[in-house]
Order: structure tokens, then C-alpha cells, then sequence
């Protein structure tokens, strides 16, 4: 059962007051932060909570470490080999360190919940000031108080069922916004490390989350992406509320003009979402849905619980149903085990689909998972060569499904201005596609119809109707 749990103003109030204490430091200065994130749109978005609780304890952004007076690293763990790339960076800051003993130094994210490595960095580097986890967020003042008062601190915590509501949030300006509608995954898939950082799935109440949106619609926002490792396993039990029927509430939000989601697993995608899809006016035509492979055999050792055919009879659905519907994919090359043939059914299957985009990536063992224990492990060059044939076939693709809008028009949302050469406007049309358009910044934040005069690698090229 879900709880709700928040920061209490009486921890934020504290924080704030041991933060002033260093103003004295800096002649009057407010103390700066700066946060480098790596990782999903998850992280992104827990970052943006951590500068809004920084921001409510007095800190104001800086534009770079150097003039920092507090740092922090929020981690991922999910496919690089980033553990090094972290112990770097705490490495680079010794010096800075040394000479200010007063700038503090965290890292948080989901690598700090693999205890074993908060554990080691903490021990590796004395002058690390804490560490938390990605459970921790709501007591950031309460960690910050601690370590301003000379303590260091290390917090990495399992949470089941708890969700932090109503952090102070500071999000990057703009028309587009992001919202967390849950939190962790149960699926398990077998090269994943999300299910043993993030633990199991919870999700916010609609209440809660219309809230949000509506709040955020007031501050200007136009389109809202919900995010979830699996928002089609979303569920609000108290409310008997699953996922179409939060995204046709999210949809009747005032000011709101589009709406839409991701990650979306192939194996609970129901028909009723497609139909929501079809129905309401302001839900996306675009769905991000990860195939990883287009073998069965190789579906089946990820622990996908689908095969090609299911997965193929669901883009069907929704091509016939949404027919401008744009797909997008997530997919790995060279899991343990893959023959050549495995691979080739992968390329076959992403020339019968057709995404308009794909996020490829080799395989990359991650320590605690099914698959790094698996045999026959693929060698990198072998991955390599892979990477490389998949991405030509997915070029291949988009370039053909890009040129079929070559003189259609449809309503893009602006979301900015490229002044880099003449001026261009920018935003994406109901479906996934970015489209460039001579137009200015007094243009951002409106619905405008275009019609398509070309195509570039990425995005189409358009005019003003
Ligand atoms: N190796 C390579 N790619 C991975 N992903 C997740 N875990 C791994 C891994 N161990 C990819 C999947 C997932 C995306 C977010 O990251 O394709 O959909
Ligand atoms: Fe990882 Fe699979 Fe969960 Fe996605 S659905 S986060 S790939 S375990």
C-alpha cells in the first residue's frame, strides 16, 4: 500500500538556517550550487528536486563547479562503466578540496543504492561529505544540516511502498515538462539493474498527479511527458485507477495541450491504452516501446515475456488504430549467447517496423544481474560491428519514414528558437517528429501549422501555413 511522506517545513526552515551560517563566509554572497546528472529522465527530474530543496535552503544555481560551493554527482548505473567515471570526479575535486574545506562535496543517484559502491567511495575519499541514495531526496536538508555542521554523512536505503510527495521542484524553463507518475520496476529483466536500485514498482496517486499538472499548467507549461520505468503497469489502488484512465484524466487538464509517456513494456500494453490514444485529442501519437531483440530465443532469456509475434500484432494494433502513429524503440546488441542469426532477426524486425528512432546500445554486464552470469559472453569487437550495422539499418529507416511527411502539414507545439544561422523555431508535431521552421522566440509555447518542405537527419524541415 502506497504511503505518502514528505519534507517537513520545520527541516527545511533548519537547513536554511545552518546554509546562511556560511553567507558569512562569502561577504553577503548567497551560496551556489551545481548538480552534474547523468542517466535517464528519471535522474534529470531528481535533480531538478534537488535544486528546488537547494534553492529552498538559500543556495542559487552557479554556472560551473568552480564557482560552487556545493557539488553533487547524481550517478547511474544502468549501462556505462560510470562507476570509474565517478571516482574520477571525486578524484579531480581533491585539489579544490584542499583549498576550500569548506565546499561540499555528494553523490547521490542510482548507483549510491548498489551499497557496496556508496560503501567504497565513501571509505576512498575522506573528503567526500555524504552520500545518499535515490530514496534519500526528502531528507536532503536534514543530511545537508548535518554536514554543515562538520558531520559526514552516508544514507542509502531499500523503500518499499514509500513515495516522497511535494518536493520543492526547479525545473527547467520551459513548455515542455516532465512528471513521475511511479517509481521503481518488478519486471526483472535479466541484463537490468533498475529492479535492485529503484525496488519495486510504486505509484503516485491521480490525485497527486492532476495536482501536478495542474499546477504546472498555471506556470505556462503546454505538454506534459508522464515518466515511469513501466507506466503500463501503473496502478493506484486506492483509486482502482490503471493507466489509460490516468492519462485520460491528465488529458482533461486546462492548458494542457498534449500529453504524453513513457517507457511503455510491450507485454502490458493494452488495448484500452491504444483506444485512449485514439480518443482523447491531446494524448501523443507516439509510443517509446523497447523491443531489445528481435529473436525469441534471445526475448525469452531477457525475461521479456513476449515474443516477436506478439510484439509485431501490437505495432500492427496501432498502426490500424493511430495511423500517424510514430514508434520508437530501445534495443540491445550483443546479449550474451546472441548468434549472428538472433542479430539478423533484429535487423529484420526493425525494417518491418520502421522507428523513427532507436536507442541502441552494446550489451554491458551489470554485477548482480541474470545475464552477467550467463555464458557465452560476446566479445566487444563482435558488439561493436553489431552497433554499427543495427544503427545503419535504423538510419536506413527513419530516412524513409521522414521522407513520407514531404508535403503534409500538421500542429506543432514550439518549444524554442535556433538562432545559430537565420532563425528557426522549433517544436514536435503530435507524433515524436521535431520540426525546424523559420519563425522567432515570440512563437515558444504556441501551437503552429506547418507544412513539411523537407527533411534533415533527425527532424523535418518545414514553413509557416
Ligand atoms: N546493457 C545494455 N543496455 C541496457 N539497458 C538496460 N540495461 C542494459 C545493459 N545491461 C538499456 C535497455 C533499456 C534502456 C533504458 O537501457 O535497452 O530499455
Ligand atoms: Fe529494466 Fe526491464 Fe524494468 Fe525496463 S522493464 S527498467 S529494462 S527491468
Amino acid at each position: 500500500m502506497r504511503k505518502d511522506i514528505a519534507v517537513p517545513k520545520s527541516e527545511l526552515d533548519s537547513a536554511r538556517k545552518a546554509a546562511e551560517r556560511i553567507n558569512n563566509n562569502l561577504s553577503g554572497r548567497k551560496p551556489a550550487y551545481f548538480i552534474e546528472t547523468y542517466g535517464c529522465q528519471m535522474n534529470e527530474h531528481d535533480s531538478e528536486k534537488i535544486a528546488g530543496i537547494l534553492e529552498s535552503c538559500g543556495y542559487v544555481p552557479s554556472e560551473s563547479k568552480a564557482g560552487a560551493n556545493i557539488i553533487f554527482f547524481n550517478t547511474c548505473c544502468v549501462r556505462d562503466h560510470a562507476e570509474k567515471k565517478v571516482f574520477g570526479n571525486i578524484g579531480a575535486l581533491k585539489k579544490a578540496k584542499d583549498e576550500d574545506p569548506s565546499l561540499i562535496i555528494g553523490v547521490c543517484g542510482c548507483m549510491m543504492q548498489q551499497k557496496a559502491v556508496a560503501d567504497k567511495l565513501f571509505k576512498r575519499f575522506p573528503y567526500l561529505d555524504m552520500v545518499f541514495g535515490t530514496n534519500e531526496l526528502h531528507m536532503l536538508p536534514n543530511l545537508l544540516e548535518k554536514v554543515l555542521e562538520g558531520e559526514r554523512v552516508e544514507l542509502v536505503r531499500d523503500m518499499e511502498g514509500e513515495i516522497a510527495e511535494g518536493l520543492p521542484v526547479k525545473r527547467v524553463e520551459g513548455v515542455s515538462q516532465f512528471v513521475t507518475i511511479m517509481y521503481g520496476c518488478n519486471n526483472f529483466c535479466s541484463y537490468c539493474i533498475v529492479p535492485y536500485v529503484r525496488g519495486r514498482e510504486r505509484s503516485r496517486s491521480v490525485k497527486s498527479i492532476v495536482a501536478e499538472v495542474e499546477a504546472l499548467s498555471q506556470e505556462g507549461a503546454k505538454e506534459i511527458t508522464l515518466l515511469g520505468q513501466n507506466v503500463n503497469s501503473y496502478y493506484s489502488e486506492d483509486e482502482n485507477a490503471d493507466f489509460p484512465a490516468l492519462l485520460r484524466a491528465v488529458c482533461k487538464v486546462e492548458g494542457i495541450e498534449r500529453v504524453r509517456f513513457m517507457t511503455s513494456h510491450p507485454k502490458d500494453l493494452s488495448d484500452e491504452l491504444i483506444r485512449v490514444m485514439a480518443e482523447e485529442s491531446k494524448a501523443c501519437h507516439h509510443i517509446h516501446l523497447p523491443v531489445q531483440s528481435g529473436s525469441d530465443r534471445i526475448l525469452k532469456l531477457m525475461n521479456r515475456h513476449y515474443d516477436r509475434k506478439k510484439y509485431l500484432s501490437i505495432v500492427e494494433k496501432l498502426n490500424s488504430t493511430v495511423p500517424d502513429a510514430e514508434l520508437t524503440t530501445d534495443i540491445i546488441v550483443g546479449f550474451p549467447g546472441e548468434t549472428e542469426e538472433d542479430f539478423e532477426q533484429t535487423l529484420e524486425l526493425v525494417k518491418e517496423v520502421g522507428y523513427s528512432a532507436a536507442y541502441t546500445f552494446k550489451y554491458s554486464p551489470r554485477a548482480g544481474t541474470k545475464a552477467a552470469e550467463m555464458p557465452d559472453q560476446i566479445p566487444d569487437d563482435v558488439k561493436k560491428d553489431r552497433l554499427k550495422r543495427l544503427n545503419d539499418v535504423v538510419a536506413e529507416g527513419l530516412k524513409r519514414g521522414n521522407d513520407k511527411y514531404i508535403g503534409k502539414e500538421g500542429v506543432v507545439l514550439v518549444e524554442g528558437c535556433d538562432r545559430r544561422g537565420e532563425p528557426m523555431a522549433f517544436g514536435k508535431l503530435p507524433s515524436f517528429k521535431m520540426v525546424y521552421f523559420p519563425g522567432d522566440e515570440s512563437l515558444i509555447g504556441t501551437m503552429q501549422n506547418v507544412r513539411i518542405t523537407g527533411t534533415a537527419k533527425n527532424s523535418l524541415m518545414g514553413e509557416l501555413i
